[in-house]
């Protein structure tokens, strides 16, 4: 187990336009992929990764984020005198022993790079990791944040979750163009937040898995707002590249964007057809709902 990425960073202060008005009172985070909301997926990443210390950057409607990784007696209490052993556990041991949490406030949506600001005092001077909920990473064997640290414990430098997306989708992602380094690593040299197709250095996009040395922090500082007004992670991360050598890491795994409509639905499905109590009945189902009607 690493020694040194102890502490996480989620940001979920963001507005979750794309899914209103289901997000209008409740967070994008905890939008459920079959039974779990995806901010839970993302803490048990990060757990699994060797983290201790979650760092949430909240904003007021994100509440029920803090509620539900924090106890709930009556409903403890309510299982327990019904006998509900097993749904007892699954709501007491959300958070492992050992594992600490922490809620900022980000008092304005600024954007994501404004958001991991807010996070400086409580980072401290250690590399930390970020992970944005809404993407969803199904590893398989291995987490996606456990591969990334295990290469951060041989690098030692800032270091960036990338997949291959589609060229014509450039626009929603920060693209990196890169120097070959080995099998999935490859060293950053540009670093571009959105750009047009036909402007793209490659068709490699950061998705939301970073692990950062707190020199970011000086970054963010100077960062003027970029793409859409907001405070780009993206644009501190190019200054960063300007002092300290930052890599890529195309890490194996299933990404599902579940901040957009699709992405979610498609999690929703394979999650499903996945989940031990529920996969024979929904493909039988889905079969069902699949297949042409007999003429
Ligand atoms: P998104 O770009 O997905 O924005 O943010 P959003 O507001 O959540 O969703 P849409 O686009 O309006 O539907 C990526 C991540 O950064 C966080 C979000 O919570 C999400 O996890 N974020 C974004 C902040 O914490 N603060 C911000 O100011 C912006």
């Amino acid at each position: 187990m690493n020694a040194q990425i102890r502490k996480a960073v989620f940001p979920v202060a963001g507005m979750g336009t794309r899914f209103l008005p289901a997000t209008k009172a409740n967070p994008k985070e905890m939008l459920p992929i079959v039974d779990k909301p995806l901010i839970q997926y993302a803490v048990e990443e990060a757990v699994a990764a060797g983290v201790t210390e979650l760092i949430f950057v909240t904003s007021s409607s994100k509440r029920a984020i803090e509620d539900h990784f924090d106890r709930n007696f009556e409903l403890e209490y309510e299982l327990e005198q019904r006998g509900k052993q097993q749904l007892l556990e699954i709501v007491h041991d959300i958070l492992p022993k050992g594992v600490s949490s922490v809620y900022i406030r980000q008092p304005e949506a600024l954007g994501l790079g404004h958001a991991v600001l807010c996070a400086k005092t409580v980072v401290g001077d250690d590399p930390f990791a970020v992970i944005l909920a809404d993407d969803l990473i199904d590893g398989g064997g291995q987490g996606c944040l456990a591969q990334m640290v295990a290469q951060f414990d041989e690098q030692g430098c800032s270091l960036l979750g990338v997949q291959t997306v589609d060229p014509k989708e450039t626009e929603k992602y920060g693209i990196v163009s890169v120097q070959p380094q080995g099998e999935r690593l490859d060293r950053v040299q540009a670093i571009v937040e959105k750009p047009k197709s036909s402007e793209a250095p490659s068709n490699l996009g950061v998705v939301g898995r970073y692990i950062l040395t707190a020199g970011i922090f000086q970054q963010l500082e100077q960062t003027p707002r970029g793409a859409g007004g907001e405070i780009q992670l993206t644009d501190a991360i190019a200054l960063l590249l300007e002092h300290e050598p930052v890599m890529s890491y195309r890490f194996a795994g299933t990404r599902y964007d579940c901040g957009s409509k699709l992405g979610y639905l498609q999690a929703t499905v394979e999650y499903a057809l996945k989940h031990a109590e529920l996969k024979a009945d929904f493909l039988r189902y889905l079969k069902g709902y699949c297949l042409p009607e007999k003429a």
